[in-house]
């Protein structure tokens, strides 16, 4: 039983219970166990079976079309769940419909996708991760649990914590990017945020960790693809952020679409039984992706859908998202033994326990508070939060002769097809967040902020995608008269997000050539981003004098831009996912082996036969963990406690930090190990520890990490996990590309 569980079970008091008969009652609710028990125990096979239905209303559809007529099934009572019903209107009539048909009167549970926001929107997940702080991972999560609970909805289908080293797949917006280290810890802040400490709590929901497993390593990334690769990679580079979940208690988890080596995860009873609920102990329950179980027919796994009910339930899935398939063919999987009733009885009680631990068999109308609803949503404070995550995840790309910050003296063309955006700026899946009239635009942030507004100019110029120049001369003629150019450019919305991978990663559209006009102009022209995924900026970083990297940035997009362009806030994200220099290097990740024939560069005295492209250097055009400041920080005296770590021991590692720029800013202070010989090959380094602090101009900080042999454990040759006694080396710096290197030996 995990620690919350625990406290939930103490904290069953006396309560005031919605009771069986449909009235408020105020008798003593039993623990969970003892309730859940009882209530089974009066539970017929169809009811519990309903339990395991979820169907989806008619609000946003997430996923292809489902044949059935949800209204009918819930008053037949065979529906456990609903998603995509939000407010505490519609929610409220939806149970109360389902509370007139069920016999015992069991609520329904609703679930929503509130990735990044609910109202007050946050910018994406991929966006946030490159703040590289996990304080705002968990409030943004917290946020959009408070909304989200006044607004009916219990519980959200996110994190999702898939990695991925693959920026054509569109899904990468709302990950937490390439790697496993940084990837964990926000998708354990993220769990903490949305769940908080007691799901009884009225501002808090489940969290639902998904896409479990491996979902982001579809091949060619193309969504939905197959996915195939070793135990020992599964286990070591995509499985973590999963178990992290697991350790912050997160209450549900979702399948991927995807197959692994031939098994789709619905139906993957060693991925959901033997290591989800066996090996990590996940005592919560599993929902199949949007009709996951009916898609292993055509993956071929399943002869028809009565085979993939069978195969989801033997593999340990509890809940049907919309697919209709245990509602259909549970009975009859019972009747000719292809399932047992204890594995009906276990799914049940698993997602009978998730909703008591919310409270609803108290009340199934505590979400359903039209008051708190209307005095929750766009808080104040939560707006504020929203700004602040927007301003730590802007990542500084190139700042050439410091053109930013921008100054209140000079005069700025603002042009490009997003500069006064309202709806893309958010984001995609940005659930109940509302765009138009809501949103701040780049150039509604810029006139709060310049004290002169004659000195600023905003013309659109182009499209995104469109390919029509009428707009171009007045932009060129804006230009003209300006000190400083600013383009606002980027992507749609929707070219992230499910179902929108793209071969194709360079800014769409003409926006390029336009570029390339305003920069004959021959003034500074900062580029100003607006997209969900690594672009390929080759030629961008070569033209343009600066680029800041602002992902979708929510709600308060536009006032962090502005923010940050005049300096008011000091960039400080480094990015959580590494920029290749073309497409054909995908896929492309920092912790990549080194290989028998690694290529050194132009100075390699072998340049013919070596692990190389013959037409691109192989390095990205920005690694992972990198990103500039307005300041300036230096590194110095990397000094370990000890040369030789022990089984037990530790070590001290210790780095000096100067900052000697001209302002005050926040550093992420990375740290990488290298394991140099092993049982089998390691990567060339890989993110072990980092540290986001302030240092002030002019000011040194010392900053200390702590290396113990745990932290150097892999899966050996026998697929132990261990530390291998040898040589490591140690990188410290702003970037995965840190040169200040030390060493030290493990030793037996
Ligand atoms: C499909 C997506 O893959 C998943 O992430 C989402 O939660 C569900 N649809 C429900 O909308």
């Amino acid at each position: 039983m995990n620690k919350r569980s625990v406290l939930l079970l103490l904290a069953c008091t006396t309560v005031s219970v919605y009771a069986q008969k449909g009235k408020k009652t105020s008798t003593t609710i039993k623990p969970k166990s003892e309730f859940v028990t009882e209530l089974m125990g009066k539970m017929t096979v169809d009811e519990k079976i309903a339990q395991l239905v979820q169907f989806t209303a008619d609000g946003t559809i997430t996923g292809p079309k489902s044949g059935t007529n949800w209204v009918d099934e819930i008053k037949k009572g065979n529906v456990g769940s609903i998603l995509n019903a939000t407010g505490v209107d519609y929610t409220r009539k939806i149970q109360k419909m389902n509370l007139e048909s069920s016999r015992l009167k069991i609520p329904i549970l609703f679930g929503y996708d509130v990735i990044h926001g609910y109202k007050t929107i946050f910018p994406i997940t991929l966006g946030e991760t490159a703040s590289w702080d996990l304080e705002v991972a968990r409030i943004s999560s917290e946020v959009a649990a408070a909304e989200a609970a006044a607004s009916g909805v219990h519980w959200t289908f996110a994190p999702m914590v898939d990695i991925s080293r693959d920026p054509r797949w569109g899904r990468v917006s709302e990950g937490a990017g390439e790697d496993t280290y940084l990837g964990s810890k926000m998708a354990f802040a993220r769990v903490m945020g949305f769940q908080g400490k007691n799901l009884h709590d009225l501002n808090t929901i489940l969290a639902c960790t998904k896409h479990f497993a491996a979902y982001g390593a579809a091949e060619a990334g193309r969504d939905y693809n197959t996915v195939d690769m070793s135990e020992r990679l599964l286990r070591e580079v995509y499985l973590p952020p999963f178990k992290a979940t697991v350790d912050a208690g997160s209450a549900t988890f979702m399948a991927s679409f995807n197959e692994i080596a031939g098994v789709p995860s619905t139906g993957n009873k060693w991925l959901m039984n033997d290591i989800l609920k066996g090996e990590w102990g996940f005592k919560g329950f599993v929902v199949t992706d949007y009709t996951g179980m009916n898609e292993m027919i055509a993956h071929g796994y399943a002869k028809d859908e009565q085979h993939a009910g069978e195969l989801s339930l033997n593999a340990g899935i509890d809940m049907d998202m919309v697919g209709a398939i245990y509602l259909k063919y549970t009975k009859k999987n019972l009747e000719e033994g292809k399932v047992t009733m204890a594995q009906v009885d276990d799914a049940c009680r698993r997602i009978l326990e998730a909703k008591y631990d919310l409270g609803l068999f108290e009340d199934p109308y505590r979400y359903s508070d039209a008051k708190r609803e209307k005095t929750t949503i766009y808080k104040k404070e939560y707006l504020d939060a929203a700004l602040a995550a927007a301003n730590k995840s802007m990542v500084l790309l190139k700042n050439s002769n410091n053109v930013l910050p921008l100054k209140q003296t000079q005069k700025v063309a603002f042009v490009g097809p997003l500069v006064s955006d309202e709806y893309n700026i958010i984001g995609s899946w940005a659930a109940s967040g509302d765009r138009y009239g809501y949103a701040v635009s780049v150039q509604e942030g810029v006139n709060k902020l310049v004290t002169d507004k004659n000195k600023v100019s905003f013309t659109k110029g182009v499209e995104i995608k469109d390919t029509k120049r009428d707009g171009i001369q007045a932009a060129i003629n804006a230009a003209k008269n300006a000190d400083v150019i600013v383009a606002v450019m980027g992507e749609f919305e929707n070219q992230t997000g499910e179902a929108a991978s793209q071969v194709n990663i360079d800014l769409p559209g003409i926006q390029k050539e336009f570029l390339a006009e305003l920069k004959k102009l021959g003034k500074p022209v900062v580029l100003v981003l607006l997209n969900g995924r690594p672009l390929t900026l080759s030629w961008e970083n070569e033209n343009m004098d600066a680029i800041l990297e602002a992902w979708y940035p929510g709600t308060m997009g536009g006032d962090a831009i502005a923010q940050t362009l005049y300096g008011v806030s000091n960039p400080s994200g480094k990015l959580p996912m590494t920029f290749p220099r073309s497409v054909g290097q995908v896929p492309i990740y920092y912790n990549h082996k080194n290989t028998g024939r690694p290529y050194l560069g132009a100075s390699d005295p072998e340049q013919k036969y070596k692990s190389r492209y013959t037409d691109s250097d192989n390095s990205p055009l920005y690694p992972f963990g990198y990103g500039l400041s307005y300041s300036d920080f230096q590194y110095s005296n990397l000094i370990l406690s000890t040369q030789k770590l022990s089984a037990n021991g530790k070590i001290t590692v210790s780095v000096d930090v100067k900052n000697a720029g001209a302002y005050d800013g926040e550093e992420v202070v990375q740290l990488y190990v290298r394991d140099l010989v092993g049982s089998v090959t390691r990567p060339v380094r890989e993110l072990k520890g980092f540290n986001k602090l302030l240092i002030k101009k002019g000011e040194t900080k010392t900053v200390t990490f702590e290396i113990t042999p745990d932290d150097l454990r892999f899966y050996n040759i026998d697929m132990k996990f261990v530390a291998e006694p040898g040589d490591f080396e140690i990188y410290v710096g702003g970037s995965s590309d840190a040169t200040l290197k030390n060493t030290f030996e493990l030793v037996k």
